[in-house]
C-alpha cells in the first residue's frame, strides 16, 4: 500500500538504532510515510530487544496495549493498525511461539531478514493473513544459508548510502561486523544475531566516504566485538558485483600475526581516517577485551580525528566468574589492557560493562568487581544485574542462585562507587576547554542544569541549552545558537554533575 503510515519503536543497543534507520530509508524508498502516533499507524513495529528481561518486559507491554484495544473494538478495526510487527533479537528468540502468546501480531522478522521486512509487509497488508514470517532460525541453518542471507543484507547496509536524503544528522552509525562467535554464557546475541560476519573493508570505506559527502561529520563504527574485525583480501568473494561479507577466523602466519593480505581492524580504522580527511570524528563500538592489540591504540594515538574513547565491557573483576562467564580473559590481561590503554592514550576515558549477581557470584568475587570499578577509574559503568535468558548456557545449567535482594545490594553498591569515581572523572575537566561536537538541542539538559547546579534563569529569558561530546564521550552542556547543531565548537567547563559537563563557548567554531 503506497502511503501508508508506520510508527516504528527502537528499543535496545545502538545496532538497533542502526535497524530501525534502515529499515526507515528501505520503507520510505517504497513509499511508506512515518508517524510518531502508533494509533494512527497502519503498521506498527517493534524493534525489539532480547539482551535482558527488562527490554523484552516494555515489548510484552505494548503488545498488551495493542492487543487490549483490538479486543476492545473487534469489528473492522478500522481504528486500530492493519499491521502489527515485531522485528529484531526477540523476534528471533521467541520465534513463531510469539505469535500465539500474542495473537496480535501479524508478522515477525529477525535482526538477520530484515531486507525480508518489505515483502512481509506487504503481504499482511495484502491478504490480511496473519503469521508472516522470516527468521534465520538456528546457527546450524544459518550457516547452511548463509550465503544467501548475505547478500541481501549487505545490500540493506549498502543502501543507505545511496540515499543521503535519508540521512536524519550529523552523526552515522556504520556495521562493520555482524553477529557474534564469542557464546558468553549470559548472552543471547549468538543466538539472535547468528554468527560472525565481517564486511569488506571497500564497502565500509565506500559508504562511509558517501555518508560524509552527504553532510555526516562523525561515524560511529558498530560490531558486537568490533576489534576483531578483519577480511581476508585474498579469499574475497564478488557476487553481482558486490564484494561479499566473510565469515571465519582471523588467517595468521607463522609468528601468529595477520597475513599480508588481511585486513585488520586497525588498519581498517587507518583507512577510513586517511582516505576521509573531511570526516571529523571516527568512533567505535563495543570492544572485546580479549586481543585488543596496540596496534590499535597507536593508530588511535596517531590519528587526531579517530576518538580517545573506548567501551571495553569487563563484565566481573573475579577470574572465577570470567571463567563461569566463557569471557576467554583473566582480570590480570584486562588490567594489562588498561595499563597500556593509559600509557599509550594519555588522556582517553574509558567505560565498562559489569553484571552482578552471575550464578555462584560470591562476596568475594563482589568484592574483586568493586576493587576493578575502583582501579579502572570509568567515566562511567553500566551496572547490570543477572538476568537468565532462555536458550543459553549460564540459564540451561547454572541455577541463578543470588537472591534478588542480594542483586540489588551488590548493583547499588557498585554503583555508588562508580558514581563517586564518574563525579572525579569529570571533574577534573573543570577550567578545561574542549572541542565538542554538538548533537542537539536539549530541554532535559536546560532542565537538568537548574535542577542539579541550582542554576537560576529568569523565566521569561529564551535560552537555548545545546548538549554534545567531547571525544572522549562526556556529555558537555552549554548555551548556544541553534545553528550549531552538528559543529564541532571549543567549550569551556564551569562545572561538572557525575554524568555531565556544564561549560560556556569559547569562540567562533574551529571547523565549518
Ligand atoms: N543479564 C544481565 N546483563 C546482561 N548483559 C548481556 N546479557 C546479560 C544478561 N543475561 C549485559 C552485558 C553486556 C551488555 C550489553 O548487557 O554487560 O555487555
Ligand atoms: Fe554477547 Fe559476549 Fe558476544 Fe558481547 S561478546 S555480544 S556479551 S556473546
Amino acid at each position: 500500500m503506497a502511503h501508508a503510515a508506520v510508527y516504528l519503536e527502537t528499543f535496545g543497543c545502538q545496532m538497533n538504532v542502526l535497524d530501525s534507520q534502515l529499515v526507515r530509508g528501505q520503507l520510505t524508498a517504497l513509499g511508506y510515510r512515518f508517524t510518531d502516533n502508533w494509533q494512527a499507524a497502519d503498521v506498527v513495529l517493534y524493534n525489539t530487544c532480547s539482551v535482558r528481561e527488562h527490554a523484552e518486559q516494555k515489548v510484552w507491554s505494548r503488545l498488551g496495549e495493542i492487543s487490549h484495544l483490538r479486543k476492545k473494538n473487534p469489528g473492522d478495526g478500522s481504528s486500530l493498525p492493519g499491521v502489527v510487527g515485531v522485528i529484531g533479537c526477540m523476534a528471533e528468540r521467541e520465534g513463531r511461539h510469539l505469535l500465539h502468546k500474542f495473537p496480535v501480531i501479524d508478522l515477525l522478522c529477525g535482526p538477520g531478514e530484515l531486507d525480508k521486512l518489505p515483502l512481509l509487509i506487504d503481504n499482511a497488508m495484502k491478504t490480511s493473513s496473519r503469521g508472516q514470517v522470516a527468521l534465520a532460525g538456528n546457527t546450524h541453518r544459518r550457516s547452511t544459508t548463509r550465503q544467501a542471507a548475505e547478500d541481501q543484507l549487505e545490500l540493506l547496509d549498502l543502501s543507505r548510502s545511496f540515499d543521503p536524503d535519508g540521512i536524519a544528522s550529523q552523526s552515522a552509525y556504520v556495521r562493520i561486523t555482524r553477529g557474534c562467535n564469542k557464546f558468553c554464557t549470559y548472552c543471547v546475541v549468538p543466538f539472535t544475531r547468528g554468527r560472525e560476519i565481517h564486511r569488506h573493508p571497500d564497502s565500509i570505506v565506500d559508504e562511509c566516504r558517501k555518508l560524509v559527502e552527504a553532510g555526516v561529520r562523525e561515524i560511529t563504527l558498530l560490531g558486537q566485538t568490533v576489534n576483531h574485525y578483519h577480511y581476508d583480501l585474498a579469499s574475497a568473494v564478488t557476487v553481482h558485483g558486490i564484494a561479499q561479507p566473510q565469515v571465519g577466523a582471523i588467517v595468521k602466519d607463522h609468528d601468529g600475526h595477520a597475513t599480508a593480505s588481511t585486513v585488520t581492524f586497525a588498519e581498517l580504522l587507518t583507512r577510513i581516517h586517511d582516505d576521509i580527511p573531511q570526516l571529523a570524528r571516527l568512533r567505535f563500538v563495543t570492544s572485546f577485551p580479549r586481543d585488543f592489540g596496540d596496534d590499535i591504540l597507536t593508530v588511535m594515538r596517531d590519528r587526531p580525528r579517530i576518538c580517545r574513547y573506548l567501551h571495553l565491557p569487563v563484565q566481573s573483576g573475579s577470574n572465577r566468574m570470567l571463567q563461569a562467564m566463557n569471557r576467554g580473559y583473566s582480570i590480570e590481561e584486562y588490567n594489562d589492557l588498561l595499563s597500556r590503554v593509559r600509557s599509550i592514550l594519555p588522556g582517553a576515558e574509558l567505560a565498562t560493562d559489569i553484571i552482578c549477581g552471575f550464578p555462584g557470584e560470591t562476596e568475594d568475587d563482589h568484592r574483586a568487581t568493586a576493587e576493578l570499578l575502583r582501579r579502572g577509574r570509568f567515566k562511567n559503568a553500566f551496572i547490570f544485574k543477572y538476568s537468565p535468558r532462555p536458550g543459553t548456557a549460564a540459564a540451561d545449567r547454572l541455577p541463578d542462585d543470588v537472591p534478588t535482594d542480594v542483586k540489588k545490594r551488590r548493583n547499588n553498591e557498585l554503583l555508588d562507587i562508580q558514581s563517586a569515581i564518574s563525579a572525579q572523572v569529570h571533574a577534573a575537566y573543570v577550567g578545561r576547554t574542549v572541542d565538542v561536537f554538538i548533537e542537539q538541542v536539549s530541554v532535559k539538559a536546560a532542565r537538568q542544569a537548574q535542577v542539579t547546579l541550582g542554576w537560576e534563569k529568569p523565566q521569561d529569558q529564551q535560552v537555548t541549552q545545546l548538549s554534545g561530546r567531547t571525544d572522549t564521550d562526556l556529555i558537555v552542556c552549554f548555551e548556544g545558537p541553534t545553528e550549531l547543531v552538528g559543529q564541532i565548537v571549543p567549550v569551556r567547563i564551569d562545572r561538572a554533575a557525575p554524568l555531565t559537563l556544564f561549560g560556556s563557548l569559547v569562540n567562533e567554531p574551529v571547523s565549518a
